[in-house]
């Protein structure tokens, strides 16, 4: 089955053609990324203007097979089985973009069209070109907007154990790499100087370590504030980004295998944005599955996988761009 799918919940425009879940026929993905850099973060009316833009040349380039990620497929409008679009979370200017345009090539086309969950879909990027992952499995969502982990019976069957109840991971990761002057796209200026040296004297908490699944990263960031200004010394900050990853992958690592010992899980699968992040790959003392990092951050590809293996053919006429939680499909 081929699936054509439309991603545009955050800054990202991106179109991908993906048979049967597994096999990448073509994969386009436009930031907006520069464009917010000024900003210190995303504009969301900027983003959805963007996407507009963006919008046509990409969808092109994903059924022409021109796309930024050529694997020599082409993939004409004719040959597509159905489309799958993410109708949220996320921001609501953005989500309309996508939904409309999916809703408009359901509509004047008849194929079915699938409704997407966008952070259910990330973890369907550990079953890109992999066919090792062995069930019951735990599946950690760590992005910039979401840190859930899932226990996952089967390819299908999906249990929701915890999440964050306040800021996610990324979020952590973006805002405190804000304070210390790294600027925008903070996981990965983190990581970097990170590896430079640790410092005795910073030490901040490993928040919610408790036998709950939940997670809380807003309290670290106060206490990154809070020691920040005590110190008051901008040689500290490669020390700081030392330990703001440590404590972040700490209660990361934690509560994962907590969740595996609990229900004798036989694999790990991490994805989003953060599941790039190095030093939280290596904590993990058992094998672990994490996408390549161009499918742990946003794009179209998860969108098909997902509706492939999980999704559920709706009306067009019913779908709506859903920003909030509320999208359970
Ligand atoms: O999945 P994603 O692209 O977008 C969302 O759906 O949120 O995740 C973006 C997040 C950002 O917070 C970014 O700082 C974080 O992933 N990130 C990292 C790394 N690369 C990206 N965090 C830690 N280490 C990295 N190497
Ligand atoms: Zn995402």
């Amino acid at each position: 089955m081929r699936i054509l799918a439309i991603e545009t919940s955050f800054d990202e425009t991106a179109c991908a053609v993906v048979d049967d879940g597994t096999k990448i026929v073509t994969n386009v993905v436009a930031s907006s990324k520069d464009i917010h850099e000024k900003y210190g973060g995303v504009v969301p009316e900027i983003a959805a203007r963007q996407q507009l833009q963006s919008m046509i040349p990409v969808l092109t380039e994903a059924l022409s097979g021109s796309g930024l990620e050529k694997r020599g497929g082409q993939a004409p409008l004719n040959t597509i089985d159905a489309i799958a679009v993410t109708i949220g979370p996320g921001l609501i200017g953005s989500l309309l973009v996508g939904v409309e345009t999916a809703k408009t090539i359901a509509m004047t086309t008849g194929k079915p069209i699938i409704p997407v969950n966008h952070v259910l879909a990330h973890m369907y990027a550990n079953f890109i070109d992999n066919a090792t992952i062995q069930f019951p499995a735990i599946s950690l969502v760590v992005s910039g907007a979401h840190t859930e982990l899932y226990f996952m019976k089967s390819i299908k069957d999906l249990q929701w154990l915890g999440g964050t109840i306040d800021d996610a991971a990324g979020e952590c990761f973006d805002k405190t790499a804000r304070l210390l002057g790294f600027g925008y796209g903070g996981g990965v200026a983190i990581e970097k100087v990170a590896l430079k040296h640790s410092d005795v004297r910073i030490k901040l908490p490993r928040p919610m370590m408790d036998e709950s699944f939940n997670f809380s990263f807003s309290g670290l960031k106060t206490a990154v504030m809070r020691e920040w200004k005590k110190h008051n010394d901008p040689e500290l900050a490669s020390a700081f980004a030392y330990e703001i990853q440590e404590s972040i992958t700490d209660v990361l690592v934690k509560k994962t295998l907590r969740a595996v010992k609990q229900f004798s899980a036989k694999s790990i699968l991490l994805s989003g944005g953060v599941a790039a992040n190095q030093r939280l790959r290596e904590k993990f003392p058992v094998v672990i599955h994490v996408p390549p990092p161009a499918l742990c951050t946003d794009n179209a590809v998860i969108i098909a996988s997902y509706a492939y293996f999980r999704g559920k053919p709706m009306n067009w006429r019913k779908i709506n761009a859903t920003p909030d939680l509320s999208v359970e499909i």
